[in-house]
C-alpha cells in the first residue's frame, strides 16, 4: 500500500514533507532548530492538527539538544521558552498544546536525569508520540470502518488524511481501513478554499492510494447531496469541546447543516489529543484568522482586485446536534457525547 511520510525523526533532525509544493512537487525539508520548526508549522509546511502536535514535540526535541545548561532549574527554564515559541504558532489544534505539555511534563518528571540523559529522554517522547499518533489513526480506521458499506460514496472536506498526522490519517484512515476490508469507497472531495487542502493534498493522497475520487468545488456539496449522491460525510478535526461540538477547517459547519438537511450521516474521525475536556462548547476555542493573501490569490496570482477587505477564517464551529458520531481510537461516541468523552479522556 502506497505511504505518504509526513514528517520524520532521524540523525537528530526532523524531515517533513513540504505540503506546500503539493501536489506538483514532493520536497522534504531537514530541520535542526526548534525555529525552523516553529516557522514551518506557521507557515503551513506541515499543518493538520495531528500533524503539528507531532512537529511541535519534534521541535522541543530539538530545542532540547541545543540546550546546554548545567542545571535542571536552567534547562526548564530554557524548555518552556522553547514552548512558548512553539505555542504561538497556531491557535486552534489542541495537539500542538497537548503535545507541549506532554513534553513539559515529562521534563519535570526526569528533573533527576543529568541533562544529557534528560535530553534522550524528550528526544524518546517525542519518537513516542509519533508512533501513537499513528496507532491511533489505524485504531480509528478499524472503528470507523464498521459504518462504512461497501459500494458506499463518502463526502469528505479538507485534509483529514496520512498528510495531517504522523501517517494513515483521521478520517481518510476511516476510508482506507474500508478498502483494506476489500469495501469499495468512491470519495467525493471539496476543494477546500481558500488553501485547497483538499484538492492539492486530499485528491492526490487518495489517488496514490487508488481510491475513487471526484474533485468538487466548495459551493458543489449541496447539489450532490441534492442528488442523494451522498451516502455520508466523514471529516477530521482540529479541536473538539467537551459537548462534543467540533472545530474543523472552514466550510465544514455548512457541510453539516447541509446534511442534516438531507438526512446523511456526519461523522468526525478524530484522535483524543485532539478532544479538549477543559473546553465546555465551540464558543470558547479560538479560530485562527490568517492572511488575507490566501482570499485574494491563488498561488502568487491575484483573483481580486487589490485592498479589497477580507475576512479569512481558518475554521468554524459545528453544534454537536450536527454530529451523528465521533470517531476515536477508543470507539464510536454518539449523542449526548459528553459523558463519553470525558470518561475516554479521563482513563
Ligand atoms: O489549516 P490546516 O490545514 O492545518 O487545518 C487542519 C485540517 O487539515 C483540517 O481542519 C482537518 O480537517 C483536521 S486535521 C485532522
Amino acid at each position: 500500500m502506497f505511504t505518504v511520510k509526513t514528517i520524520e525523526w532521524k540523525d537528530d533532525k526532523v524531515i517533513m514533507l513540504d505540503q506546500r509544493l503539493l501536489p506538483e512537487e514532493e520536497v522534504y525539508n531537514t530541520y535542526d532548530d526548534y525555529l525552523s520548526v516553529a516557522k514551518a508549522i506557521e507557515n503551513m509546511t506541515i499543518r493538520g492538527a495531528p500533524a503539528i502536535g507531532v512537529a511541535a514535540a519534534m521541535g522541543v526535541a530539538l530545542g532540547a539538544l541545543g540546550i546546554s545548561s548545567k542545571t535542571f532549574e536552567d534547562f526548564y527554564k530554557k524548555i518552556e521558552a522553547v514552548c512558548e515559541r512553539l505555542a504561538k504558532t497556531r491557535p486552534t489544534a489542541v495537539n500542538l498544546f497537548w503535545a507541549l505539555d506532554r513534553m513539559k511534563k515529562v521534563t519535570l518528571e526526569n528533573k533527576n536525569l543529568p541533562i544529557p540523559k534528560l535530553q534522550q529522554r524528550l528526544k524518546e517522547e517525542a519518537i513516542k508520540i509519533y508512533h501513537e499518533d499513528i496507532e491511533a489513526n489505524r485504531m480509528m480506521g478499524r472503528n470507523g470502518a464498521k459504518l462504512l458499506k461497501d459500494g458506499m460514496t463518502v463526502l469528505t472536506h479538507c485534509n483529514a488524511g496520512a498528510l495531517c498526522a504522523a501517517g494513515f490519517g483521521t478520517a481518510l484512515g476511516v476510508i482506507y481501513t474500508a478498502g483494506e476490508e476489500g469495501k469499495r469507497i468512491h470519495v467525493v472531495v471539496d476543494e477546500t478554499r481558500p488553501v485547497l487542502q483538499g484538492s492539492r493534498l486530499t485528491a492526490w493522497e487518495l489517488q496514490k492510494h487508488g481510491i475513487e475520487v471526484t474533485l468538487i468545488c466548495d459551493n458543489m456539496a449541496g447539489t450532490l447531496m441534492q442528488q442523494k449522491k451522498v451516502d455520508c460525510v466523514i471529516v477530521g478535526a482540529d479541536r473538539i469541546a467537551a459537548n462534543g461540538d467540533v472545530v474543523n477547517k472552514i466550510g465544514t459547519y455548512p457541510l453539516a447543516v447541509l446534511a442534516k438537511h438531507h438526512n446523511i450521516p456526519f461523522y468526525v474521525a478524530a484522535p483524543l489529543s485532539t478532544i479538549d475536556i477543559n473546553v465546555v462548547n465551540a464558543i470558547e476555542i479560538p479560530i485562527e484568522e490568517r492572511n488575507p493573501k490566501e482570499v485574494t490569490h491563488i498561488k502568487d496570482q491575484a483573483i481580486a482586485p487589490s485592498h479589497i477587505k477580507v475576512f479569512n477564517p481558518a475554521f468554524d464551529r459545528t453544534p454537536n446536534a450536527l454530529v451523528s458520531t465521533i470517531i476515536t481510537e477508543k470507539g464510536l461516541a454518539q449523542s449526548p457525547f459528553e459523558n463519553t468523552l470525558k470518561s475516554w479522556k479521563t482513563v
